[in-house]
């Protein structure tokens, strides 16, 4: 069961008669427990509660209270062996007046009458499996009434399918702005009258619903009227009441989708919702998905916290404005300056989903205005900061909506907050005609014509808020001497998702600045957008990304663009993980990065765990985001120095028969015991990490007229010839088709061989690469070093080497990906003296030996980081002091001043070798 389907459940039952027999059952099933699973609580087999109630192993014990005492069972239940004996995360106790429950891991608890319990919606929801950031889980109005608007849309795409495709699409996702406008109006006196919304429909609507959407229509008419407009409209007695709103709201087609009874009884239990709890940061979000087929019943998914907002807003603007507002103290004077710089500061994000950033930005700001009115004693002053200032770009119509009613809900209820209701309501009708929220194409639109530099423009009314302007027309915007600010979350979408349009629209942006756009994911075209823009005023900006674009072939794409442009990194964040879901742990790893025309100190956050950040201070953040010049990292062909070439494994090139797994391999010796000779272990990354070779049929020129005499090998052998040749369109696999009897590569060692993973988990606190027998043979799916001295292994195995690759190579999500020509070519290392060497190679034995000392421990095991044996640690510990020893004379004190060091070094390395590419 998805959220939206929870909450109906669990209305039904809070709605209908308690039934003290069934309720632990009803409750269950309402989370989406099945038949079966309820038959054998029932049945009393899986019940293990030792209060006479239901106990659901690892979720629940519900007990049903006799009148009047739903505390004292309810401490009964907290008490109670069998609660802890199996695991319950959930205690429950309810009569059917009142109802109380505790999340046991948490202590979070919740006491209400019965019937009200549904409002705790978000309390429960995991129960079943579904778990949420708490912001979301706290405001259960929000999902609520986002899950009952769902119904409604659904309900009435099912009676209007028209209003579902695509010409329709825009006219339903306006009609339910609108009626969520009204839920809000009517409950927070907008209306002047409570309810009047609702209660006019169901008044005036016949219970057929036949004609609701009549009923709707004429009250939309009224709000689209001014009201010395009224007299001739001839509105009906019962419309006319309500107030004139238009505000681009109301204005154009009236029209209205035909209502079943049931959606008509839909629309009414919304109405009863308390809509003044709404929360326009994270009910916008919420609401999006009801217009994403796709979506729909994913609840919340598209919540961003706001703390990660913050994230984005402090460093960029937020912090500096707090720390005036303590310089200002008291002084009158520069608390007013400060008043009037906050009127003048222009918050805009150009893929402003549904503006969560902008009314965050607007929200804080007034909040600092609050308090500088307070300093200056006028508390009741009336705000200068205009809804205006914050402007967005959004693609999709539904969200640019939203934006712009959460915006204007955002104002509302902060004028609630620090002028009181009278004032709050005194200026919020009509609403204001002025363009905000573009619906339209970032990448397509001029930004500065929606958002124009201080001083500049003509006006632009649009009758409809919500039509996107022309493109390039200039909009109405004096603010003299004000900044403006760019933010946002743009779309990722890396160059395998891209569109065709979407790769089209970033060649176009990066136009005349690289031909390599092929690498670039989406969002930088947002990048270079505001560089642009910044050229042409006084901004920065800073946006939520992906953090591939400071990593491996991204920087040499994009950076330099960037730099040219006269920008520079004025802070970042390095990644870190950007949740939606707290149960949808993946999540996507993120950066912030926040760009610069004015020279200042940067400054560089790591996230270490939820609650603290570490902040560096540094005169410049090179675009791997690490202090220091700016550099580039070219991929290079060669070792350039006295280590030995990696290189990936041997390709099979459709020689899939040639490769066994152990039983098959078993297999083949049993039919015929001449095959053993040509049987070798085969390792990829993952048979390297977990332990588990598979094993491969090798032969070479040598021995082959022996394979040849061999039916159980030669009938493999022809399988890969026949498959290559089906492959007539690879010219390589056609060329390979004269030796099928072989991997495309026939790499192999002499004597020793060095194993490096491709992708490792970057929890582990080294890169594992290990020494393989002599005989392996390595699979593409890893690098080898033939035959190697072994200090070679001592530097993949370090602690410098690690950063580096982590920094400078791609990363799959967090995952580190190892590339030979980015990471192993490039590695810069001093000169190694023969001691240097002697030392190196005693330390990777030394880690060879400590990991042997727990065979048959696999390397997964070993390098956990939560159970890494402490002599490997120490053997790996040694290992690093010895080499850092050669780079720096000492220890390095962290990671940021490893990178700092090579950086520097790899600097040295290219100038010396004269290709180097630099920027300052
Ligand atoms: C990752 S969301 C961020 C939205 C919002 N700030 C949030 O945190 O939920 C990116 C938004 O960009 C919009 N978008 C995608 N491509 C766009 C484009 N070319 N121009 C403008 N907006 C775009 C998407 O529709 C989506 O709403």
């Amino acid at each position: 069961m998805n959220a939206v389907e929870i909450e109906q459940a669990i209305t039904s039952l809070a709605n209908a008669a308690f039934d003290r027999e069934n309720f632990p059952y009803d409750f269950l099933a309402a989370f989406g427990n099945k038949d079966t699973t309820l038959k054998r609580l029932r049945a009393g087999v899986s019940n293990k509660s030792d209060l006479g109630g239901v106990l659901q192993t690892s979720n629940i014990h519900i007990a049903v209270a006799p009148p009047g005492a739903v505390t004292i069972t309810l401490a009964a239940l907290k008490a109670s062996l069998a609660t802890t004996r199996y695991k319950a995360k959930f205690i429950l106790a309810t009569d059917g007046e009142t109802l109380e429950a505790e999340e046991l891991d948490s202590g979070d608890t919740i006491a209400c009458a019965y019937p009200d319990f549904p409002d705790h919606f978000g309390f429960f929801l995991p129960l079943a499996g579904i778990s949420i950031v708490r912001q979301i889980r706290d405001n259960a109005f929000d999902i609520r009434a986002t899950s009952r608007l769902n119904r409604l849309y659904i309900e009435l795409l099912k009676d209007n399918p028209d209003w579902g495709n695509a010409e329709r699409r825009p006219e339903m996702n306006h009609f339910m702005a609108r009626l969520i406008f009204c839920f809000f109006a009517e409950d927070t006196d907008i209306f002047r009258s409570s309810g009047l919304f609702t209660a006019t429909i169901e008044q005036m609507s016949a219970r057929d619903a036949s004609n609701t959407h009549a009923v709707i229509s004429e009250i939309f008419r009224a709000m689209n009227t001014a009201i010395d407009q009224r007299s001739q409209a001839s509105l009906p007695r019962w419309a006319d009441i309500f107030p004139y709103v238009n505000g681009g709201l109301f204005s154009d087609s009236v029209a209205v989708p035909r209502f079943s009874r049931i959606a008509r009884s839909y629309l009414l239990h919304i109405g009863q919702l308390d809509w003044t709890r709404i929360n326009p940061d994270i009910f916008g979000s919420m609401i999006q998905a009801v217009a994403d087929d796709e979506e729909r019943g994913a609840l919340g998914m598209h919540y961003t916290s706001v703390p990660n907002i913050l994230k984005v807003l402090n460093p960029l603007f937020l912090d500096d404005l707090r720390e005036k507002l303590i310089e200002a103290g008291d002084n009158k004077i520069r608390l007013r300056n400060l008043r009037k710089r906050l009127a003048r500061i222009r918050v805009f994000d150009p893929a402003c989903g549904s503006g969560n950033f902008l009314v965050i930005a607007y929200k804080q700001l007034r909040e600092i205005e609050y308090a500088i009115n307070e300093h200056r004693d006028e508390k009741g002053r009336k705000s200068d900061i205009p809804l205006t200032n914050f402007r967005g770009i959004e693609l999709r119509d539904f969200p640019a909506e939203i934006a712009r009613l959460a915006l204007i809900i955002a104002e509302y209820q902060c004028n609630v907050r620090y002028l009181g209701q009278r004032e709050a309501l005194a200026v919020f009708l009509p609403l204001s005609q002025d363009n905000w929220i573009t619906c339209g194409n970032a990448l397509k639109l001029d930004w500065l014509s929606i958002c124009p530099p201080t001083g500049t423009g003509t006006k632009l009314q649009g009758d409809d808020l919500f039509a996107a302007p022309p493109e390039h027309t200039p909009i109405d915007f004096e603010n003299e001497g004000g900044e403006t600010y760019i933010c946002g979350n743009p779309p990722y979408v890396g160059r395998k998702y891209q569109t065709d349009e979407q790769k089209e629209e970033l060649q176009n942006v990066f136009r005349r600045r690289t031909k390599d756009t092929l690498s670039l994911d989406y969002v930088t075209g947002w990048f270079i957008k505001a560089v642009d823009y910044m050229n042409a005023t006084d901004t920065d900006a800073a946006f939520v990304t992906t953090n591939s674009i400071c990593q491996g072939v991204q920087v040499s794409a994009l950076w330099p663009a960037i730099f040219a442009g006269g920008a520079s990194i004025r802070f970042a964040y390095l990644s870190f993980k950007w949740q939606n879901l707290a149960a949808n742990n993946a999540g996507v790893t993120v950066i912030i990065v926040g760009l610069s025309m004015k020279k200042s100190m940067r400054r560089l956050y790591t996230v270490t765990d939820e609650s603290t950040v570490n902040i560096v201070e540094t005169h410049n953040i090179n675009p791997y985001l690490v202090p220091g010049d700016n550099v580039f990292i070219v991929p290079c062909n060669q070792v350039p120095d006295e280590r030995t070439p990696m290189q990936f494994g041997n390709h099979p090139y459709y020689a899939n028969e040639l490769m066994l797994e152990p039983e098959e391999a078993a297999a083949l010796i049993g039919e015929d015991t001449r095959t053993a000779r040509f049987i070798r272990p085969l390792y990829g990354s993952k048979e390297f990490i977990s332990g588990n070779p598979r094993l491969c049929i090798w032969i070479t020129e040598d021995n082959l007229t022996c394979a040849k005499a061999i039916p159980a090998i030669w009938n493999r052998v022809e399988k890969v010839g026949r498959t290559r040749a089906s492959k007539q369109k690879d010219i390589q696999a056609q060329k390979l088709v004269a030796t099928p009897y072989q991997f495309r590569d026939q790499y192999e060692a002499e004597n020793s061989l060095l194993v490096v993973p491709i992708v490792s988990s970057e929890n582990r606190p080294y890169l594992p690469a290990g020494l393989l027998p002599s005989n392996a043979i390595i699979h593409n799916k890893a690098f080898a070093l033939y035959d190697a001295p072994l200090w070679n292994m001592a530097l993949i195995a370090s602690r410098l080497h690690w950063v580096w690759i982590g920094t400078v190579c791609v990363r799959l999500e967090m995952r580190f990906s190892y590339s030979n020509t980015l990471g192993w070519n490039t590695f810069p290392v001093p000169t190694l003296t023969e001691k240097n060497k002697a030392d190196l190679t005693r330390c990777a034995e030394d880690i060879l030996l400590a990991r042997e000392a727990h065979f048959p421990a696999t390397i997964a095991d070993l390098y956990n980081p939560d159970t890494m044996p402490d002599n490997l640690r120490t053997a790996h510990d040694h290992n690093d002091e010895v080499l850092e020893r050669i780079y720096l004379g000492r220890r390095f004190k962290n990671d940021t001043e490893r990178l700092e060091k090579l950086f520097e070094l790899y600097t040295q390395m290219t100038t010396r070798q004269g290709k180097g590419k630099h920027h300052d």
